[in-house]
């Protein structure tokens, strides 16, 4: 069985080699396994919630897409869309919303933090909260459910929000899935192993520390970022502590044990910083000199890119599509094509009840009428001078004798040993008659 693994990249900024080594690097990993089918997109409605300048989201869509496409990502194996090219999402974002608990998604880390923030601060607790903020984690839910993911790779800060998505899909499979799993409960997978890289002053590497090196800037912006690594004072010749140094542990994240050993030796045998930093840059550059290539050639014709994430949204709503399909069906957003069908359906079954009405005329003389199931008149009997009579006829057109139908203007007759016992109203037009005469001898035939 393969698995399918889905993750989103938030679309407001520019990957940094925290994010490469990080998140990147292992999700490219990951979706070259034999038995995984991954689904990574750019989670750019979830970007709208955060950043109001369209130019920044544009941006940063573009150069997210180059960028994981130039570090190796196969379109052709995994599936690589932007959330925004599938209206699908938004609209089972809908459907989850309708079920899922306001005090679940008040205990939201995310929108906990910013009440308190407020509250600190003596605000409104509400203050510049948008609903988009509120219901982060429904979208979020939507983005997972939507394609049954089994796995999705997040931060440890994400963690909370796929356990909502589980709580949500469980509680939508409850009440719609009529005792099937609608939906696949998915399973947050964080990545122990994967390295957090620290930044250019020790800190977790992180756009918000203003701490990070260039992914794909130029080979310059590269150097001039790991110029600005801070290191102790110790002087060229003086021995370095290696595991005390963030600049070594950067270095390792890159690094071959061989290539690591190595550079741990001459460190304590008194390399200069400087020397030191060149290292890294060789390092870098080896890993990414290459990509950055690439990524520059695909930055360059952004039609491109945008035909290989249509392709890639084609991919995935092959499969939303008929899924959102399905779960309206399931909270009964159901076309009236089918209930026209089963309406037609019970008057098949009504025609078996097409009944004949008998009834006294004003001057005393006998008649019927045959109904056809929706209660329209087919046909009035002519006068009869006692009930007997009037029965035999009635009696004889259920018997399934041949019926003699002769059409007359508008309308028809029905005839019985060259007398015409019954006729019809008139009707619209042709097309009309027919279909009433059809019914008739529906009716009848179907008399008991
Ligand atoms: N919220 C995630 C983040 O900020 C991005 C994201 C959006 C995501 N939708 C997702 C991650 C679905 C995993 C699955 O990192």
């Amino acid at each position: 069985m393969t698995t399918r693994i889905l993750t989103g990249i938030t679309t407001t900024g520019t990957p940094h080699l925290g994010n490469y080594a990080g998140a990147i690097r292992p999700a490219i990993v990951a979706s070259r396994a034999a038995d995984a089918d991954s689904f990574y997109f750019l989670a750019d409605y979830h970007a709208l919630i955060k950043c109001d300048d369209p130019a920044r989201i544009q941006r940063s869509r573009l150069e997210i897409a180059a960028t994981w496409l130039a570090l190796g990502l196969d379109v052709n194996k995994a599936t690589f869309y932007r959330q925004s090219d599938i209206p699908e999402i938004p609209e089972l974002c809908w459907l989850l919303t309708c079920v899922a608990g306001k005090g679940l998604l008040n205990r939201a880390h995310a929108y906990k933090a910013s009440v308190d923030k407020n509250v600190e601060a003596g605000e409104d607790p509400d203050a510049g909260i948008t609903m988009g903020l509120f219901s982060y984690p429904v979208l979020m839910a939507a983005d997972i459910l939507m394609f049954n993911a089994h796995k999705v790779p997040v931060g440890r800060d994400q963690i909370q929000h796929v356990e909502m998505a589980r709580d949500i899909g469980q509680r939508f499979n409850h009440l719609f899935g009529a005792g099937r799993e609608l939906f696949t409960l998915p399973e947050a997978v964080i990545e122990e192993e994967v390295a957090t890289l620290p930044g250019l002053d020790g800190r977790k590497m992180s756009k918000s520390y203003d701490n990070t090196i260039p992914l794909f800037g130029s080979a310059k912006q590269l150097k001039d970022a790991i110029a600005r690594i801070v290191t102790d004072s110790r002087l060229p010749g003086e021995p370095k502590d290696a595991d005390g140094s963030h600049l070594f542990t950067l270095y390792q994240a890159f690094a071959t044990p061989a290539q690591q050993a190595e550079f741990r030796a001459e460190l304590e045998g008194g390399l200069a910083w400087g020397e030191a930093k060149n290292r890294l840059y060789q390092l870098l550059e080896s890993e990414l000199g290459e990509a950055r290539e690439r990524y520059n050639a695909l930055i360059a014709r952004p039609a491109d890119l945008e035909d290989i994430l249509l392709a890639g949204a084609a991919k995935a709503r092959k499969i939303a599509t008929p899924f959102l399909g399905e779960l309206r069906e399931a909270v009964g957003l159901r076309s009236f094509r089918e209930q026209v069908q089963t309406a037609a359906g019970e008057k098949k079954k009504a025609a078996k009840s097409a009944r004949f009405v008998s009834f006294r005329d004003e001057d005393g003389s006998f008649r019927f009428r045959l109904l056809d199931a929706a209660g329209e008149q087919l046909l009035l009997s002519k006068a009869f001078a006692d009930g007997k009579s009037a029965g035999m006829v009635n009696k004889r057109l259920q018997s399934g004798e041949p019926l003699d139908v002769r059409a007359e203007g508008q309308g028809f007759g029905v005839w019985l040993d060259d007398e015409c016992v019954a006729t019809s109203p008139a009707f619209a037009d042709a097309v009309a008659l027919d279909a009433a005469i059809a019914r008739l001898r529906e009716a009848l035939a179907t008399q008991e």
